[in-house]
């Protein structure tokens, strides 16, 4: 399989997606460029990517699942937008592009992260209207809902903040990963199973492949800041440390983190070992994403 071609062909699949779903324009433009500026500005769609394989895997009807991949993509582009606040992270390029409030400046940003986060679920709730299984349907919403709450990202979030400058702590890491970036990933997953009418079989096999890519993901982004470089990234680098922030590398070490992502990369690949070629595409994106480079 040529993954980079899938993933391109994949790539602008979601991207029709979301024009299809997006509010185009209304008054005051500023707020509908500004949301759209972030939500189109490029972005490698993984998590309505997972969303739809997973359900394709289990045999669904991926029509089912378009509104959720695109409440997925815009709940993860709001939290990216508002990640780079200068009350948060304070960065100023993203996705190869100005963040948001360096373009549209600071207040109008924190309402088109809350744009698209409502969008989310306008979205998913038009959706639900023409659902064929509305109680699968509701289900993967509510995973979905679940995962971006108080109880998973923005936990994550929290903690990511809090932690700035504190010595390593293992326990404090394993809590900023499964949540900030985990959750919503996870949920990716097991909101496509789910809408796509998994086994309970199939749901937990493909649980645990996105248990470790969920944190694979994570531990590949804290590498990456140290390794990488502004222009593949299309982020700047090195932010991490500059911020004393709890990273993998910061508490056990690159080499360790380098094994880490291996470790995870066989237990989502093992995961998956039930699965025939339905879940090729997992597969080759477990690898992919192992050894990515933006
Ligand atoms: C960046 O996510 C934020 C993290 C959770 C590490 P991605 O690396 O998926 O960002 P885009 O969507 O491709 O820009
Ligand atoms: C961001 O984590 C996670 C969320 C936006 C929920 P990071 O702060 O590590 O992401 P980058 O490195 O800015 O993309
Ligand atoms: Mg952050
Ligand atoms: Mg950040
Ligand atoms: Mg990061």
């Amino acid at each position: 399989m040529d993954i980079k071609k899938e993933l391109k062909d994949k790539q602008s699949f979601v991207e029709d997606v979301l024009k299809k779903y997006t509010i185009k324009e209304g008054k005051p433009k500023s707020i509908f460029e500004s949301f759209n500026y972030s939500l189109f500005v490029g972005g490698k769609r993984i998590r309505p990517i997972l969303l739809m394989e997973s359900c394709k895997c289990v045999g669904g009807d991926t029509n089912e699942a378009l509104p959720l991949m695109a409440a997925m993509e815009m709940i993860h582009t709001y939290s990216l937008i508002h990640d780079d606040l200068p009350c948060m992270d304070d960065d100023e390029l993203r996705r190869g592009k100005p963040t948001n409030h360096t373009v549209y400046g600071e207040a109008t940003a924190l309402l088109a992260g809350d744009s698209l986060l409502n969008l989310a679920y306008e979205t998913m709730l038009k959706g639900a209207k023409s659902s064929k299984d509305i109680n699968r349907y509701v289900e993967a919403m509510n995973v979905i809902a679940d995962s971006a709450g108080v109880k998973g990202m923005i936990a994550g979030q929290v903690m990511d903040m809090e932690s700035e400058g504190k010595e390593p702590d293992g326990e404090t890491l394993d809590f900023i990963h499964d949540n900030k970036t985990g959750a919503i990933l996870r949920a990716s997953v097991i909101s496509g199973a789910v809408v796509g009418g998994a086994t309970d079989d199939e749901l937990k096999n493909l649980s645990e492949y996105a248990r470790a890519i969920g944190l694979m993901f994570q531990v590949v982004d804290d590498i990456l800041d140290v390794v990488s470089d502004e222009e593949t990234l299309g982020k700047k680098v090195g932010m991490d440390s500059e911020r004393n922030k709890m990273t993998y590398p910061y508490v056990y070490g690159l080499e360790r983190s380098y094994e880490k992502v291996d470790e995870l990369l066989n237990i989502s690949l093992n995961s998956l070992s039930d699965f025939g070629s339905e879940a090729d595409f997992l597969r080759e994106l477990a690898l992919y994403l192992a050894k990515r480079k933006n």
